[in-house]
């Protein structure tokens, strides 16, 4: 079986083969990887617990298939292009063999600094090449990295490091973001404040950002690695894990409570976002591959650093935002360094769209031979934007569904292999077993039709647990539909059988590509000492995606304008600045039942400005308020 499909046939192949045979074709898969040593077994599940194992008994290093295997005939070839933010700075290269070399000397820093196999770290860095070097210097040792992105705020990261009791903290000074500098070992102090579990924080500078270093427990990134260059041996072996042990922690937002600890493991992720990297995007050896997305979120780890490094491709990443200097910077990256594959999120394109296309008119994107998307439904016209000024109708665009608890691409196109179709995920990958389940809890079977969307079987790149919480990650994911991974998406199954995502069924909103819960933006609102309650939901938004609407019933003395302000400076401070809402309604009751239970469908509605689409609501404790809070919203609107 070739690791790399190259025809529709062969992908029908593999997929029937991943179905009727899972432990071998996922162990042939696995064959393609380095092992200290080889598995006794590919799988060994039950979704009750759930309970997954995968290549039970290997023993690798992650680092050892994305370093050390490249070295010996491709060591010379790029690993990591770093493009700053600001264009007139000098960009920076890395080889495979430097790449190597930089994360063996900081995993020694790590060691220095006490961390050991399994303890977490918590990483708050801007985009630049040593938050690479952190990821994979973590996984050299087998301690358990824990990303926080940048935009999140104190409390945020707080609540991260308390929940997975990280013991060390890398950040920098400050960070770079467009014209903006971002104080990012100020927000880390605020949080420390409230965390007992970090010994040290390990400071790089990047922006020279005055910074108050705490004695005892703050050090600099670069006095560090002086300090490992005089100790001598700069080498640093790959400690040995085994294929079950945990890789990292990424926190994402759910319907409820705080967000969860996503916990990702060894072998399977990394054999997963390996194989779909290789297939999804077709990378051919020598190309230069650029994902836009922050490290901080689930795409960057899968798809700037584990899935493209081990497969010793060149990947290319961006500290900046797509509109600085002006909005045509990603077609200036594609044109300076002859970018092959763009990976980018439909957001991104929506918003360059809305600039105008001189910005991308004059560009050469010839290069250019794949283009992908992902986080959320790539509508109809972003996608016709994307295929024609971006792919000049020749670039196959791959719009990847997948999850951060799923580690890697679920359902997708391949490029310019299966078929695509405008705002369709289209096809699931070899070992993707996706049912479309109706209210009832039985599976709708046929073509045309609407369901919830779930997988039957594991995949290799599935989580395997919440961190500190295994019971919420069986609620979660397990337990809605007996013997299926339920994802909280909604989909649709044409007449051809191609999917098709609809969006959330659950309360999780997707705002820029984001996710962000409900309750937890109602959570940080009610929190301000004028407010009483408050309901969230979300809006269709032109840029991006959903917009976040906020009901809030306040004390009555308040003067609206200033209370708005004062409540997204709340959000800010508790959450970061991505959960601020756009709109903020001031109603002096909600649309309850006679539960007591929110009626979000008649919120929804009146959001979308459809107020004559309410529907039934005779239902509710007290069917007036619905008239006016429409009544206020019209006057919002005018
Ligand atoms: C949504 C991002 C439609 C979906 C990798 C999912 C998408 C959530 C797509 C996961 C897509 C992501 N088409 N919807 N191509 N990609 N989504 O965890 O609702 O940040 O459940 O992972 O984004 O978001 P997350």
């Amino acid at each position: 079986m070739n690791f790399q499909i190259n025809s529709f046939e062969e992908y029908q192949e593999a997929y029937k083969k991943s179905v009727e045979n899972p432990e071998q074709f996922w162990g042939e898969v696995g064959d393609h990887f380095f092992w200290k040593r080889k598995w006794n077994n590919v799988l060994n599940w039950n979704f009750t617990e759930p309970d997954i194992n995968w290549y039970e008994g290997g023993k690798l290093n992650i680092t050892e298939n994305c370093l050390d295997r490249h070295i010996y005939q491709n060591g010379d070839t790029p690993a990591i292009i770093w493009e700053p933010n600001d264009p007139t700075e000098a960009h920076r290269i890395l080889t495979y063999k430097q790449l190597l070399q930089k994360v063996e000397q900081f995993a020694n820093v790590l060691k220095n600094n006490n961390v050991r196999k399994g303890d977490r770290v918590c990483i708050y860095l801007p985009m630049v090449p040593e938050l690479v070097i952190s990821l994979l210097a973590c996984a050299r040792i087998g301690a358990i990295h824990s990303v926080v992105f940048g935009g999140f705020s104190a409390q945020s990261i707080a609540d991260r490091i308390n929940d997975a009791a990280c013991k060390l903290v890398i950040t920098s000074d400050g960070g770079f973001r467009g014209s903006k500098v971002l104080e990012l070992k100020t927000v880390v102090d605020d949080a420390l404040m409230q965390c007992e579990s970090v010994e040290k924080v390990i400071v790089l500078t990047r922006t020279r950002t005055p910074v108050s270093m705490i004695k005892g427990r703050d050090v600099w990134w670069e006095d560090e690695i002086k300090k490992v260059e005089t100790q001598g041996n700069p080498s640093c072996p790959a400690e040995e894990m085994d294929a079950e042990d945990k890789l990292f922690v990424l926190y994402t937002s759910g319907s409820t409570g705080k967000p969860k600890g996503v916990v990702h493991t060894t072998a399977g992720y990394m054999v997963f976002t390996g194989y779909t990297f290789a297939n999804t995007f077709q990378y051919k050896p020598g190309e230069v591959y650029f994902c836009t997305a922050d490290i901080g979120w689930i795409t960057g780890h899968s798809y700037i650093v584990y899935g493209p490094l081990s497969q010793g491709a060149t990947s290319l990443m961006f500290e900046g935002i797509p509109t600085y200097p002006d909005a045509g910077r990603y077609w200036d990256i594609v044109d300076k360094y002859k970018v092959n594959i763009i990976y980018t999120a439909p957001t991104a394109i929506r918003s360059l769209m809305a600039f105008g296309d001189e910005f991308i008119e004059n560009k050469d994107l010839s290069s250019l031979r794949v283009l992908g998307s992902v986080g959320e439904p790539i509508n109809e016209e972003a996608w016709h934007w994307y295929h024609e000024k971006v792919g000049k109708k020749k670039c196959p665009i791959v719009d990847t569904w997948w999850q951060t608890e799923n580690g890697g691409h679920l359902i997708t196109p391949i490029a310019g292999i299966t078929p695509e179709i405008p705002s369709y995920a289209m096809l699931p990958l070899p070992g993707i077993q996706p049912a479309l389940m109706d209210e009832h809890g039985n599976e709708i079977e046929g073509n045309d039709v609407s369901g919830n969307l779930c997988i039957k079987f594991p995949w290799p790149g599935m989580l395997r647990t919440t961190w500190g919480d295994h019971e919420r990650c069986r609620q979660t994911y397990f337990a809605t539909y007996k013997n299926m991974y339920f994802t909280g998406d909604g989909c649709y199954r044409n007449p051809d059988g191609y999917y098709r995502i609809t969006g959330r069924v659950d309360d999780v909103l997707n705002v820029s590509g984001h996710r962000i819960g409900t309750a937890e933006v109602e959570n940080a609102i009610n929190m301000h000492s004028d407010v009483v309650e408050s309901a969230i939901v979300g809006y269709p938004h032109p840029v991006k995606g959903q917009g976040i609407y906020a009901y809030v019933i306040a004390n009555h003395h308040i003067d609206e304008e200033s209370t708005k302000k004062d409540i997204l400076q709340t959000v800010s401070r508790l959450i970061g600045p991505i959960a601020k809402p756009d709109v903020i309604q001031f109603v002096s009751d909600l649309p309850k039942t006679r539960s007591g239970k929110i009626m979000r469908r008649i919120l929804r509605k009146i959001a979308e400005g459809e107020f004559s689409a309410v529907g039934d609501i005779t239902t509710l404790q007290d069917p007036t308020v619905v008239q006016r809070i429409i009544e206020d919203a019209q006057k919002m609107r005018k």
